[in-house]
């Protein structure tokens, strides 16, 4: 069977056919995000008509030092070989069948982890056998944080926690905007998930002195991207509503539901069934939005916002 055919000949055959016969790769490396889908390319020269059963194909991921290669995909003589697939591509390794005949093996894995990233290897069987290396790199960006605020009034403390999940692992910056000495301590710890992302929470201990802002940062530093939550504890102690970020979202979104509606409610005036429910409706969304951001940073008890940073 193609899969064990004995390496040594395998090697002395492609010595020999090499010069006539040669894989090649358009791209040497490919970038992936955590969860998108990636298609990693080989090329091989067809000539003439193309016979779908002098075809073989095989992709197979690397490994890390002595681990053993990986089967992502095999096609033999024209026919999907999945019986040795290995587990870890099952249902997300595919070859695309149609670019076969233009000499393209195209390989796409659909829901990309972290355990993809490494060498894969495309080797062809066709009329003459080749292969060539291919590197693959998974990054998954910080997208959100998670962030807590716990205030201890005995030891007059409070405790700010930011945690998110993105690889490889970020590091954590924490700014007071005040530029203040103050005694801080931060804690910085991380875990793996399942997926194999980096789980990084921080946290900040400290005494506030006068109305400081703080802030944590995690910069992933393979993407050169940063992500910020802006805690604010002149704030939070008035305990007076809205993150910056999130008045820079609610006052915009609200302005645009006003420019949208306004044309509607000019239009329904002019008919004779005026409909003032609408804008009205609209008015109690945003300042309910307001509303539950205000009850979110209620200073004295333990509270969890959730911060979407699409930006
Ligand atoms: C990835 O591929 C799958 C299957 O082809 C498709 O259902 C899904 O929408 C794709 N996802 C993205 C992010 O393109
Ligand atoms: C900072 O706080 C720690 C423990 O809370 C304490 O041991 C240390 O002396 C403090 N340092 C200063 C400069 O206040
Ligand atoms: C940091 O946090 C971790 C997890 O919360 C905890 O186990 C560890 O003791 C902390 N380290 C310090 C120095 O506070
Ligand atoms: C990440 O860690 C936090 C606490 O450190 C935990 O609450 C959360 O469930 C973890 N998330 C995942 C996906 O493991
Ligand atoms: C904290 O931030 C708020 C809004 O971002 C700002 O108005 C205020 O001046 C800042 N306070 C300090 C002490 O920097």
């Amino acid at each position: 069977m193609f899969r064990i055919l004995p390496i040594l000949l395998l090697e002395v055959q492609l010595y020999l056919v090499r010069a006539f016969f040669t894989v090649e790769v358009p791209q040497q490396k490919y970038i992936a995000e955590y969860g998108s889908n990636v298609t990693m390319e080989c090329r091989f020269p067809v000539d003439g008509q193309f016979n779908l059963k002098d075809l073989s194909v095989s992709w197979e991921q690397q490994g890390l030092t002595e681990q053993k290669p990986k089967e992502v995909y095999t096609l033999h003589k024209g026919e999907e070989v999945l019986k040795f697939q290995h587990i870890d591509y099952r249902g997300r390794a595919t070859l695309l069948h149609d670019e076969l005949k233009l000499g393209y093996s195209v390989l796409q894995i659909t829901s990309v982890k972290v355990l993809d990233a490494g060498t894969y290897r495309c080797l062809i069987d066709y009329k003459g056998a080749d292969y060539k290396y291919i590197t693959l790199d998974v990054k998954a960006s910080y997208r959100r944080i998670y962030a807590q605020i716990v205030h201890e009034p005995e030891e007059e403390e409070w405790v700010l926690t930011c945690q998110s999940e993105g690889f490889p692992l970020a590091e954590v910056f924490w700014q007071i905007e005040k530029n203040q000495k103050v005694n801080v301590s931060v804690n910085t710890t991380y875990t793996l998930t399942t997926d194999g992302l980096c789980n990084v929470t921080s946290s900040l201990t400290f005494k506030p002195h006068a109305n400081e802002n703080y802030s944590c940062t995690f910069w992933n530093k393979e993407l050169d991207e940063e992500i910020s939550y802006h805690f604010s504890l002149s704030q939070m102690s008035a305990s007076v509503g809205g993150k910056k970020s999130l008045i820079l979202f609610i006052i915009p979104t609200c302005l645009i539901v006003v420019i949208l509606v306004s044309p509607l409610i000019i239009f329904l005036r002019r008919k004779s069934f005026p409909k003032p429910h609408a804008k009205k409706a609209k008015k109690r969304k945003c300042s309910q939005l307001e509303k539950e951001e205000n009850r979110d940073l209620h200073p004295q008890t333990q509270d969890l916002i959730m911060i979407n940073v699409t930006d």
